[in-house]
């Protein structure tokens, strides 16, 4: 079908998610290969985003569509009740990859549902209401993920599910409590968070969410102190610590989970994206040993049509094998190291950048109108003007797909990218930030 034609139809028939249905545009996407994607007329596009960044491995991969070739010969699909090799299997290697005493697996569909789960499990074992969750997060699209989330997707949603508290965490580029650094903004964070908990009652707490990096708030990397002494409270109060780990979870901040950087082994991890790398969905919500001992005599009160499906689990698996035949954990580190080199290369070059923040394959720019007061070009939810949907139609006929929003460009490439495909998609971003920079 033409593209004209095949957009027709798409527009006659398709509901967009989170904007006007005028608005939507998407161009006509045939195919995709590692980092490339084409459209229907053979434009070639970079996937600097790696989908909605869960196609970490890249696209196309030939040894997991082997894999679940093989394991449609067998079986797609049982009851959530019966085992099959897969889901044993999976499960034992993602324990392996996971921190700590993260070894016990119950499947989702996705992100959104292993919140909803994690919510569950920790009001259930701590016998307690109450969620923590931060401004500036995002938790999925579900009535209680939504409700967890910090940013303007959740608004609609409003009131949301009950005993929701919000709380900030630190922002050392643009802290909450107007410190200079990510050092001074962990502590102010980590002591408001002591005494929002201590006059909330801690014993009303289940659980303190959080993203281990913030990811589609701006990529916001806290001090290890900081996720260190959250942990404390969390010990001190008998309150749960959930970690998020859907977006930075897989490689993507250059370990296997975020969660290493700091240390720290939260009580539940929830996860998903990476798993697959979206070549059919998975999530999962992972407990530590003490709230499977929990739950050895007390129901999980859970459970989704197709928890454990055996195609998405045998492509899991084909997963873990190929980051770790592909060496891709290692990669994302590495060429991590020098995404952050080159974006603070371009820094230097152009004033409209305010930060550069990078984490493994992991990184985000944040634009500025004046670098001295930090003054932002397009400000929170575009409130001054909206820079982001031109800039990703330059970067669109550049040939470069990432995401960005407000004042934020998001650069997160599938990880087996290497060093030349970096260098040549910078250069097609740079026709971007030759566009920011004109606003100044
Ligand atoms: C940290 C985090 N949690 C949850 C979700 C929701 O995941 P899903 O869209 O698979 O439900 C996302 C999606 O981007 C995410 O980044």
């Amino acid at each position: 079908m033409n593209s004209e034609k095949l957009f027709q139809l798409d527009r006659e028939h398709v509901v967009y998610s989170w904007k006007n249905q005028k608005d939507a545009a998407p161009i006509m996407m045939e195919k995709a290969d590692r980092i490339y994607m084409w459209d229907v007329d053979g434009k070639r596009y970079t996937d600097f985003s790696s989908g909605l960044l869960n196609v970490n491995i890249g696209h196309n991969n030939e040894h997991v569509k082997k894999a679940m070739r093989e394991q449609m010969e067998k079986v797609c699909y049982v009851g959530t009740g019966f085992g099959t090799e897969v889901k044993a299997v999976l499960s034992k290697m993602i324990s392996e990859v996971t921190p700590g005493d993260l070894d016990y697996v119950f499947y989702t569909n996705g992100g959104a549902e292993a919140v909803e789960n994690a919510i569950k499990a920790a009001r259930a074992y701590t016998g307690r209401h109450k969620i923590y969750s931060r401004w500036r997060s995002y938790h999925g699209a579900t009535a209680g993920a939504i409700t967890l989330t910090g940013d303007p997707r959740r608004w609609a949603a409003e009131p949301g599910i009950p005993g929701v508290v919000k709380y900030f965490g630190p922002y050392g580029y643009n802290c909450p409590f107007g410190t200079e650094n990510a050092e001074e903004s962990g502590q102010k964070a980590l002591e408001m968070l002591k005494t929002q908990v201590m006059l909330d009652g801690p014993h009303t707490v289940a659980a303190i969410f959080m993203e281990p990096i913030v990811g589609t708030n701006g990529i916001i990397i806290p001090t290890e102190s900081y996720v260190k002494g959250v942990r404390e409270l969390c010990d001190e109060y008998g309150i749960l610590l959930i970690a998020d780990e859907t977006m930075s979870g897989w490689g993507r901040s250059g370990k296997w989970f975020c969660m290493e950087h700091f240390g720290v082994v939260p009580d539940i991890m929830t996860t998903a994206k990476g798993v697959t790398s979206g070549y059919v969905p998975l999530g999962c919500m992972i407990w530590s040993k003490k709230i499977w001992e929990y739950f050895w005599d007390h129901p999980f009160m859970g459970g989704l049509t197709y928890g454990g499906h055996a195609l998405a689990c045998a492509t899991g698996i084909a997963n873990i094998e190929v980051y770790k035949e592909d060496k891709l954990i290692e990669n994302s580190e590495n060429l991590g190291n020098y995404l952050e080199k080159k974006l603070l290369e371009l820094k230097e070059k152009h004033p409209s950048i305010g930060d550069v923040r990078c984490k493994g394959l992991w990184a985000c720019v944040e634009l500025t109108a004046d670098r001295k007061t930090k003054a932002p070009l397009a400000g929170f939810n575009n409130s001054i003007r909206n820079v982001a949907g031109p800039l990703m139609k330059i970067l669109y006929d550049e040939g470069l797909y990432t995401f960005c929003k407000w004042d934020f460009i998001f650069l997160s490439p599938p990880l087996c990218i290497t060093r030349e495909e970096i260098d040549e998609s910078l250069e097609k971003l740079e026709v971007g930030l030759r566009y920011t920079d004109s606003l100044l």
